[in-house]
């Protein structure tokens, strides 16, 4: 996997991430004997802790959590977490680190940055000062967690202070849908399988739907959130990214540059909004309480639900509408695509009382329920000619076991090890994203000074106005997976149209 030792270091080790997805992904590779053998792990943090105290809290953490631990096999693995305590802007604690570096010998180290954003640069550049980053020994390379940057212009600024210090190939930038297993499938669904794509364009498709769906609020991040907002947190990343790799062109080799080219391509030609167009092509929405959320102004206009139409202008998918949607506190926690194909151009079956086909549904279920389902028509037995829905499912719990799929932390550390960037945002990739959806913030707050935000209930799919994007062009936003697949979704004032999928 990796030659000569290799050390991760943890910056941020007492906080939230490491305790919530870092750990406990070590620990699971750590069991499966995935981790590199000689790999150890320091925690460098401000916090006051020792080895023996940091130990005892992630195991902590992870009992409080519901992840019981071998007794063993924990004190295994947490022999190889050691910390070290220092504050990101001391000299000191660098100079300590390199001292660990030196005394492991030539290995590789990563070093991952489980750091607010204001600290990014200043830890890259002491990791530079202190000699780290260089190379001599061994590879050396950095993991950054989102947000990167709040714009384009602090994208872009961000991209070249990093650049000051590392080369591109040493960055390694996470955006953890994209290491979902459900989404890497996307991959291999679109491209090991001879029978979607020739269907996957614009003579087949009518469009397509994204909705990644959140029935949590903001918890204990209402200050952040407050200043973010969905746009920011979940479409220009997130998004962005499902959207890509749905659309994409078929990447010439399973590699890093190559499917980032495809990646940014298709983003590159995602028509950009101009703000003054945001009230056509998209809508925002705030749920009741959200004002009251600790952290939050009372006069927030941030908004939690959002809801976009996009056009990609090429020759692919020219004319098919991309609806996507996201929110907190909506009815329940869901993430899935749903390609709705076009309806039969002529329908031959004598239908009782009107009745007309509908069309053909892939549904790519990305979470909970992790599968995929194809809706088609078939004849009701013992009819002359009445015809139903009916769904072929795929679902990973059935086909490969209850706990096959694993948390996209593992993936991303063992690539990150291993030195794979092929599930990681490069830097055009993040410039990008914030190119398309910058337009969108500002139009929001535009929208802001003409008008209140839309409210929504806790519970619902969103404001009603959202039904008024998919409304306009008699379409319907849907269920597709979960039980009540094939159903329109209810909004806050709308009710369900079971089965229609057009109006
Ligand atoms: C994060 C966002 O990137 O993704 C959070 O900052 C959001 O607001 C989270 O809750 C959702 O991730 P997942 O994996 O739980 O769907």
């Amino acid at each position: 996997m990796t030659a000569g030792p290799a050390t991760l270091v943890i910056f941020g080790a007492s906080g939230d991430l490491a305790h919530r997805k870092l750990i406990p992904a070590l620990y699971s590779l750590y069991v499966k004997q995935r981790l590199p053998q000689d790999l150890t792990i320091v925690g460098f943090a401000i916090d006051d802790f020792d080895d023996e105290g940091i130990r005892r809290s992630y195991r902590e953490w992870i009992e409080a959590h519901g992840g019981g631990v071998d007794e063993q096999r924990w004190r295994e693995f947490a022999g190889r977490i050691r910390y070290l305590r220092s504050g990101f802007e001391e000299d000191a604690g660098y100079g300590e680190l390199k001292s660990i570096l030196d005394q492991a010998g030539p290995g590789g180290c990563l070093c991952y940055l489980a750091v607010p954003p204001r600290f990014i640069v200043e830890v890259i550049r002491r990791l530079g000062e202190s000699g780290i980053t260089r190379e001599d020994g061994g590879w050396r390379r950095v993991v950054v967690e989102k947000p990167f940057g709040h714009d384009l212009e602090s994208a872009r600024r961000l991209n070249r202070d990093i650049h000051a210090v590392l080369r591109e190939d040493q960055i390694y930038r996470i955006d953890h849908y994209v290491a979902k297993e459900t989404v890497q499938n996307l991959l291999v669904l679109r491209f090991a399988n001879t029978i979607f794509e020739p269907l996957w364009n614009r003579n087949y498709v009518d469009h397509v739907q994204i909705t990644l769906a959140e029935e949590v609020g903001v918890e204990h991040r209402g200050a952040f959130y407050d200043r973010v907002g969905v746009i920011r947190d979940i479409f220009q990343n997130h998004l962005m990214q499902l959207m890509a790799v749905v659309a994409m062109e078929p990447p010439a080799a399973l590699e890093a540059d190559a499917l980032h080219n495809e990646k940014v391509k298709l983003l590159a030609a995602v028509r950009v909004m101009e703000p003054g167009e945001v009230e056509r092509y998209a809508l925002r929405g705030r749920y009741r309480g959200f004002r009251e959320e600790p952290g939050v102004a009372p006069d927030s206009e941030t908004a939690t639900f959002a809801a976009l139409k996009l056009y990609i202008d090429n020759w692919r998918w020219d004319g098919v509408p991309f609806y996507l949607r996201s929110g907190k506190k909506l009815a329940r926690k869901v993430t899935e695509i749903l390609v709705q194909f076009k309806r039969p151009p002529h329908l031959v079956f004598p239908g009782a009382g009107g009745f007309r086909a509908r069309s053909n549904l892939l549904a790519l279920c990305l979470q909970p329920d992790e599968g995929v389902h194809l809706r088609f028509e078939a004849k009701v037995p013992d009819t002359v000619a009445e015809m139903r829905p009916v769904d072929m499912e795929f679902r990973y719990a059935e086909s490969f076991g209850e706990s096959a799929i694993p948390d996209a932390y593992e993936r991303l550390l063992l690539d990150a090890v291993a030195g794979d960037r092929s599930l990681f945002v490069r830097n055009d990739g993040i410039e990008i994203g914030w190119r398309l959806m910058d337009p969108v913030i500002e139009g929001f707050r535009l929208d802001a000074e003409r008008r209140p935000c839309p409210v929504y209930e806790p519970g619902t799919w969103g404001p009603a106005e959202a039904d008024e994007l998919l409304g306009r062009d008699r379409r319907r936003w849907l269920y597709g997976c979960g039980e009540r697949a094939g159903e329109a979704c209810d909004t806050a004032s709308h009710e369900a149209a079971a089965g229609q999928d057009q109006l």
